[in-house]
């Protein structure tokens, strides 16, 4: 077995279903990722937290093909992989709700949930010549959305005719509908109002049930703390932490974040031990204290601000 192997699987605990490993990528001088460490366990909700501008979106793009990084190497179920297209990793079941880029505004609604995967017509006019099957996805799209809960009134409207938030909702529910493997979803809720918001918490809680892992890239620590088995933080382009929301306050993740405390300064016990049962970068992590856990109703601390970025 050789040393990288050892580093990963030293023990019975299950190979995760994604996993980076020291993924770097700049962007001329902006260095957005600095050998950031990843890990998607089989069936967890887990949430990355960050301040503007700490590279979790540039995680994203890297781990669903949408960027290919400098260096490092991406692990999906322990296979090597490189993405060179969002439809590669698709292919590979990782459905991705973009920030910036969720769908095709021109296209109708229906269009946009098949993209890359339309319906062709039966016979050679679908084989040979690639006609799509405009009705069979429109009923697909409408069975699709129901099935989610998202209320859209008519499938045929263009997206760009729809709220943000509605846009938002058809982002989500094409990963929810398509996601085999996993679904990452890069601030999923920030468009969106408080019902919708629930709704899309919803979904997640419905992907997770089918057993899928799901990533959360949010600013909302009520909803990461509500929703995640585990959090990672990242900072400055790279991984400082992983915390459970069993052991650690929001306040200590937002501490962690900011650079205001070191993981082995707040309290807890870092859920990367517990669950992962590893810690190749002591203190990197979140080393264990000896300090008392934090009280349950810790984690209802002050309404914690959307954090400005200090640069
Ligand atoms: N295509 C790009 N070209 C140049 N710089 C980029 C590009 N994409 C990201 N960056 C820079 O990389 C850094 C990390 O950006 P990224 O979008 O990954 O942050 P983020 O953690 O997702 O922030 P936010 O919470 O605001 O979404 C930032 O300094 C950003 O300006
Ligand atoms: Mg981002």
């Amino acid at each position: 077995m050789s040393r990288d192997d050892a580093a990963t699987h030293t023990d019975d605990r299950p190979t995760p279903v994604l996993e980076a490993r020291r993924l770097t990528k700049s962007f001329g001088h902006v260095r957005a990722m600095v050998d950031a460490d990843f890990e998607l366990m089989p069936g967890e909700v887990l949430a990355v937290i960050g301040d503007n501008g700490a590279g979790k979106s540039t995680l994203v793009k890297a781990l669903s093909g949408a960027l290919i990084p400098d260096q490092g190497e991406i692990l999906l179920e322990g296979h090597p992989v490189h993405f060179r297209s969002p439809l590669e990793a698709r292919g590979q079941g990782i459905e991705t709700v973009y920030q910036d880029l969720a769908v095709a505004p021109a296209l109708d609604i229906a269009s946009n949930l098949f993209l890359g995967r339309e319906i062709r017509r039966p016979g050679l006019l679908g084989t040979l010549l690639r006609v799509v099957d405009a009705r069979a996805m429109r009923t697909e799209a409408k069975h699709q959305l129901d099935a989610l809960g998202v209320r859209i009134p008519d499938v045929r409207q263009p997206v760009e005719s729809l709220s943000g938030g509605q846009r938002q909702s058809v982002a989500v529910a094409r990963a929810a509908a398509f996601g085999t493997r996993l679904v990452i979803m890069d601030e999923p809720t920030a468009a969106l109002g408080v019902r919708e918001s629930g709704m899309v918490l919803d979904l997640i809680r419905r992907i997770s049930g089918r057993g899928l892992p799901v990533v959360l890239i949010s600013h909302n620590m009520p909803q990461v703390f509500d929703i995640a088995d585990r959090i990672h933080i990242h900072r400055l382009g790279s991984r400082v932490a992983v915390v459970s929301p069993r052991t650690h306050t929001m306040a200590d993740a937002v501490a962690i974040m900011t650079g205001a405390a070191t993981p082995d300064e707040v309290g807890g016990r870092s859920h990367f031990d517990e669950r992962a049962g590893r810690r190749d970068r002591p203190g990197v992590q979140g080393e264990p204290t000896s300090r008392a856990l934090p009280g349950p109703d810790g984690a209802t601390d002050h309404g914690l601000p959307e954090q400005e970025s200090p640069r």
